[in-house]
């Protein structure tokens, strides 16, 4: 089997979460796209829901399924988010955004009652880090920004190359919200919560990377199965 087989079947586990009526999050990435195509397949046998997506990509994607969708500003809060991650670790604190989405996700995310990770086995970590941790940032005043998450991760301990996102087209990648992402490989990140509150320091930061005490469960599929976490202060194990 290939981590591409268990992307799906995380993302087939996910599917016992979703209730017919439910206002559900969709999010961004490879993983997520698997989970979409399998709802997709659920709303064409009659399964009722309304969706909002992470990102334009995941937008395009479910309206090609016939998914219903509605903004978030429709609702103002969701029943459930299914995503992926960059990185989990037991505790099922994340890193997020290595497709560029993280702000949406984030701001999904914490609109929702639930939020379910799912990653095959590769994206489980002991500590968070390995992937290069992406931070949303401002155009305006891009070095500057740049210099300061440096200095301030640097005091956390986290010390590493801060790299500007760049696009297929070699220039800064552009969110879909028009900001830019900073890729910081720290290699290893002791105290998340230390950096997360130091990088919201930053004027240019418009968001991190790392979710925190957001995720409820966590779908890990590999070779020996499916692994489900569960948030350090989520209720939400045996409801399924
Ligand atoms: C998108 O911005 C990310 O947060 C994704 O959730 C993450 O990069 C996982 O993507 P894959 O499922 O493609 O690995």
């Amino acid at each position: 089997m290939s981590s591409d087989d268990w992307k799906r079947q995380a993302a087939e586990h996910a599917l016992n979460y979703v209730k017919d009526g439910m206002r559900l999050g969709l999010g961004t990435g490879s993983t997520a796209a698997k989970f979409v195509d399998l709802l997709g397949g659920k709303v064409r046998d009659g399964l009722k829901v309304v969706c909002v997506p992470t990102s334009e990509t995941t937008r395009l994607h479910a309206a090609s399924l016939n998914i219903p969708l509605a903004t978030l500003d429709q609702y103002g809060s969701l029943d459930l988010t299914i995503d992926g991650a960059d990185e989990v670790d037991e505790e099922l604190r994340l890193i997020k955004g290595g497709g560029g989405a993280l702000l949406r996700e984030k701001i999904v995310a914490v609109a929702s009652e639930r939020v379910v990770i799912i990653a095959d086995i590769s994206k489980r970590v002991d500590v968070l880090g390995r992937f290069p941790l992406p931070l949303e940032v401002v155009p305006f005043g891009l070095s500057a920004t740049r210099r300061l998450v440096a200095a301030l991760a640097g005091d956390c301990g986290c010390e590493g190359e801060v790299k500007v996102r760049v696009g297929a087209d070699g220039a800064p990648f552009m969110t879909d919200n028009g900001n830019h992402i900073l890729d910081c490989a720290f290699g290893v990140i002791d105290d998340p919560e230390a950096l997360d509150d130091a990088l919201k320091l930053v004027p240019g930061v418009v968001e991190s990377g790392l979710f925190l005490g957001i995720a409820d469960v966590g779908i890990i599929a590999g070779p020996k199965g499916i692994e489900v976490l569960t948030g350090i202060e989520s209720d939400f194990d045996e409801e399924i």
